[in-house]
């Protein structure tokens, strides 16, 4: 099994880019193990990462899914640019992940989607924003398809621009759960990131996890 072991400095400057230091290992097996051990996801499945960011979990989905199954999108130019070395510094390049540069979710995309991951995304969005985030996954997830979602229901006081420009939200379950309901969706509570195995070093232990679907 690869290692996807970046040194030290060049863990730094990529792990900057999305989230606190010191946990992109494990949040980056975290991703790819909660697909393959308890979603049941396979290699065939079709998979959209909306707010992909460098692709931290990106990069073992990639390598885990067959050629052309992974489409990543996120707002900042940057951070496709560095997902994008990322895959060819492990020789991922034959794999053909669709990078997009995109603040729609994915309503530029075409087709439909097994799996969709809106990872660490949700609680840096206005309202407005998460509505806009459950047309698309309405949209784009297909009819037996299911999107799992992670929340913050617990920190923060709602200041803005709280994290690289981005504001730092708490909202209700809910919140999440009425607007899945107006598009369509249903959601199912599957716990905090924590029962899953994610690293107790942050608070991000504590967010909910919710799954989507028809
Ligand atoms: C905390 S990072 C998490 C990145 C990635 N999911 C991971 O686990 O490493 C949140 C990401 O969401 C992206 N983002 C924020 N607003 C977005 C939007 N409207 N559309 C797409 N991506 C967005 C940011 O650029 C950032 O890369």
């Amino acid at each position: 099994m690869k290692s996807f072991k970046l040194d030290s400095n060049t863990e730094a400057l990529f792990e900057e880019m999305v989230g606190p230091p010191g946990v992109w290992n494990e949040s980056s097996k975290f991703q790819l193990d909660f697909f393959t051990q308890i979603v049941g996801i396979t290699p065939q499945s079709t998979f959209l990462d909306i707010g992909c960011g460098v692709l931290r979990g990106g990069v073992r989905m990639v390598d885990y899914l067959e050629a052309g199954k992974y489409t990543g999108v996120d707002i900042r130019p940057k951070a496709i640019e560095m997902g994008r070395e990322l895959i060819t510094r492990f020789s991922l390049d034959q794999k053909k992940p669709n990078l997009v540069v995109s603040g729609d979710f994915g309503e530029c995309l075409l087709g439909k989607f097994d799996f969709i991951w809106a990872f660490q995304l949700s609680y840096h969005l206005t309202d407005e924003l998460v509505k806009d985030l459950f047309t698309a996954i309405s949209r784009r997830l297909e009819e037996n398809g299911s999107c799992f979602m992670n929340i913050n229901t617990l920190f923060g006081d709602n200041n803005s621009k709280a994290w690289k420009g981005f504001p730092f939200y708490k909202k209700e379950r809910q919140f999440y759960i009425d607007l899945a309901d107006e598009v369509g969706l249903k959601t199912e509570y599957l716990g905090q990131l924590k029962d899953f195995g994610y690293t107790n070093k942050v608070k991000g232990q504590y967010n909910e996890m919710l799954r989507f679907s028809r």
